[in-house]
């Protein structure tokens, strides 16, 4: 490396222990290549003298080659380091880079600054203490300022330090710095930091980023790296109660009981009280192991494992507390969503949430609002696209444990995976539990589903039949109907179009409200079940998310999904109720088929062709199965 520590050569155990115990800073840049952010990191690394030999070499060539800055090295392109960006000059996706001074180790992400690229800024804002807003001393305040603000805001970062940069364009003048720290100040009123310095810099010119500038002897303040070596942030994270939300039970023999994680704030001692959440057991720490042996305190950011005084029933997810300030524990939230796939988020579908270790599946039960991040506002809306945020009810299968976002960003935190890609699909700050969810208990009935069921002389079901609009859907499960009816069960069809007319006839065809749609149907297709009633329901059903979720509502083996498979080029010939013709000219929007998708089932317990097969056929082979596997029996 260009330089290091004289330690290293002298005293190499020395070294190793100062770099063991240096402080750790996490900060974000944010701005765009306009702005100079590249050039910044650039010259933060090369002033701190952080660049291997074989880098240095090829920066002066590149620099050389591209030619942007004359005879002088091109500071960016130490950053930039894809070719690709640099042709488009932009930089894409987050970047991490490490280094370390004297007297701290950083990690630095460097984040696009293009409001597309919001999730990625998002993604690094949430675990970083600090943030650098960047801004062009010519250009002032601008709306990606302000952008940027408000989501390293939204995100829990507490310290801000605004780069006033390319200070050598504007004559170092004292006014203008001036002017746009004021604006700052003003814009930031509303935001929750809990300091921000302004500092006037030349990146190109390396005045005021490593060592103070020449050209500005009005600034008293600190440059910019002696700043990010002293800024405070250690009590941001050792104050918070201690939490251990448990990766692991660790149970080589049955001697040995413990719960492995790595802590979170304050410190925690063997003999002190703990509870679990969210079974709300006590006890008290017993030991504590690490991989150095046994320790009488930890501290934060340690990995550890627990024994406890007393056989406590802890899974992994769960999370022991501090017993004098616990976590709260809940299954319905507010909380925001940032959300980041290009398939909308669809309220009513059921996704995975993530908290620290636990995953449980969960339903956007409503968006409140989205939030304009570009000037704050609040704005209606059925969904949130790419990079939108939004202000969201959360409903959860179980409670978890969990701190509001703003108190504990790692226990507040969460992020939603797409139950069929496993793609992570969004990340969230949960804002506080709905209480009325704890007022809301299930009533005990006195007579159960079997007593229903066996008073009918069946076993009940659901008879799921999804296909196109046109398949012949309806037609084979009215013959089903009738077919059960003779042989004297008890049914009852829910049908598509007459239930668009009820319960559902303040729903359209948009992707959320079919979601919604099938959402209400499944519901209501479960009770019916619980009724004791074989349910028939005819519905185009198209997402492969919802018809799972509407299974996942009863048991195991009662719900038998038909495929209805008709090739769309059929159902467009037969179109019964001219809609295809309408479609095709544009009149029905969002026709399935035409410009809505269906994702056909995979694993369909029945799939009846109707090209190769008539109605009737059909529905002998939907009923034989009902009595090949005993529906049709008490
Ligand atoms: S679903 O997709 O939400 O499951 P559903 O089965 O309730 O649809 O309703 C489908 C019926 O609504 C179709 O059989 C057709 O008669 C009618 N319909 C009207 N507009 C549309 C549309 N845009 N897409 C599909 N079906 C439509």
């Amino acid at each position: 490396m260009a330089h290091q520590s004289d330690l290293i050569e002298k005293d190499i155990e020395a070294y190793l222990l100062s770099q063991e115990h240096k402080s750790f800073l996490r900060f974000i840049t944010c701005g765009s290549v306009d702005d100079g952010k590249s050039t910044l990191i650039g010259r933060l690394l090369y002033d701190s003298k952080l660049i291997y030999e074989d880098q240095l070499q090829t920066l002066e060539n590149d620099s050389k080659k591209m030619g942007t800055q004359g005879d002088k090295m091109d500071l960016a392109l130490l950053v930039d380091g894809l070719a690709a960006e640099r042709e488009q000059g932009i930089t894409i996706d987050v970047a991490y880079r490490y280094f370390s001074t004297d007297k701290r180790k950083f990690i630095v992400a460097d984040t696009p600054g293009h409001e597309q690229y919001t999730r990625n800024m998002a993604t690094a804002a949430s675990t970083a203490d600090l943030a650098i807003i960047l801004i062009d001393a010519r250009k002032g305040v601008l709306t990606q300022t302000r952008r940027h603000s408000y989501i390293a805001s939204l995100l829990g970062v507490k310290h801000i330090v605004v780069a006033i940069n390319k200070m050598d364009l504007v004559e170092y003048s004292q006014d203008i710095f001036q002017s746009i720290e004021q604006d700052y100040l003003t814009l930031a009123a509303d935001l929750t930091f809990t300091d921000i310095t302004c500092i006037p810099l030349s990146a190109l010119n390396g005045e005021n980023v490593t060592r103070a500038g020449e050209q500005m002897d009005w600034y008293k303040g600190s440059a910019l790296l002696p700043f990010l070596e002293h800024v405070d942030v250690a009590k941001d994270h050792s104050q918070m109660p201690f939490r251990l939300p448990v990766q692991w039970v660790n149970r080589p023999n049955l001697n040995f009981r413990g719960f492995s994680g790595t802590t979170i704030g304050k410190n925690i001692h063997v003999g002190e009280e703990v509870i679990v959440i969210p079974s709300g057991k006590r006890s008290c720490v017993k030991s504590i192991v690490t991989h150095d042996g046994e320790l009488q305190e930890a501290v934060a950011d340690q990995a550890i494992t627990l024994t406890l005084e007393d056989e406590v029933d802890i899974s992994r997810g769960d999370v022991i507390c501090a017993a004098e300030s616990p976590a709260e524990q809940s299954n319905q939230f507010a909380a925001h969503i940032f959300w980041m796939a290009e398939d909308q988020l669809l309220p009513g579908r059921q996704y995975l949430l993530k908290t620290t270790n636990k995953l449980s599946p969960a339903t956007v039960t409503e968006l409140k609002y989205k939030l304009n991040i570009n000037n704050f506002e609040h704005e209606p809306g059925k969904s949130l696209e790419l990079n939108e945020v939004g202000y969201c009810n959360i409903n959860l299968s179980q409670a978890i444990a969990f701190d509001s976002y703003k108190d504990n960003r790692r226990t507040g935190s969460f992020i939603l995976i797409d139950r069929i890609t496993n793609n992570t699909v969004g990340v969230g700050m949960l804002d506080f539990s709905l209480r009325r969810a704890k007022n809301v208990v299930w009533q005990d009935m006195a007579i159960d589903k079997s007593a229903r069921a066996e008073l009918k002389h069946q076993k009940p079901c659901v008879l799921w039949f999804t296909g196109l609009s046109g398949s012949g859907k309806s037609t084979i499960a009215n013959l089903v109907d009738k077919k059960l009816m003779d042989l004297g069960r008890h049914t009852y069809v829910l049908d598509g179009d007459n239930i668009r007319h009820g319960i559902n006839k303040d729903l359209g065809f948009t992707d959320v409200d079919r979601v919604e749609n099938i959402r209400r149907v499944g519901e209501t297709a479960k009770l019916m079940v619980d009724a004791g009633l074989i349910v028939i329901v005819s519905f185009i059903s198209p997402f492969v998310s919802e018809r799972r979720l509407a299974r996942s509502l009863v048991e195991d083996n009662e719900f038998i999904e038909i495929f209805v498979n008709t090739p769309l080029e059929e159902c467009e010939r037969r179109d019964r109720k001219g809609l295809y013709k309408k479609a095709r000219l544009g009149e029905i929007k969002n026709f399935t088929g035409i410009d809505s998708s269906y994702e056909e089932p995979e694993n369909a317990e029945i799939e009846i062709k109707t090209l190769e097969c008539s109605a009737e056929e059909a529905t002998m082979e939907i009923v034989s199965y009902l009595e090949d596997k005993a529906f049709l029996e008490a």
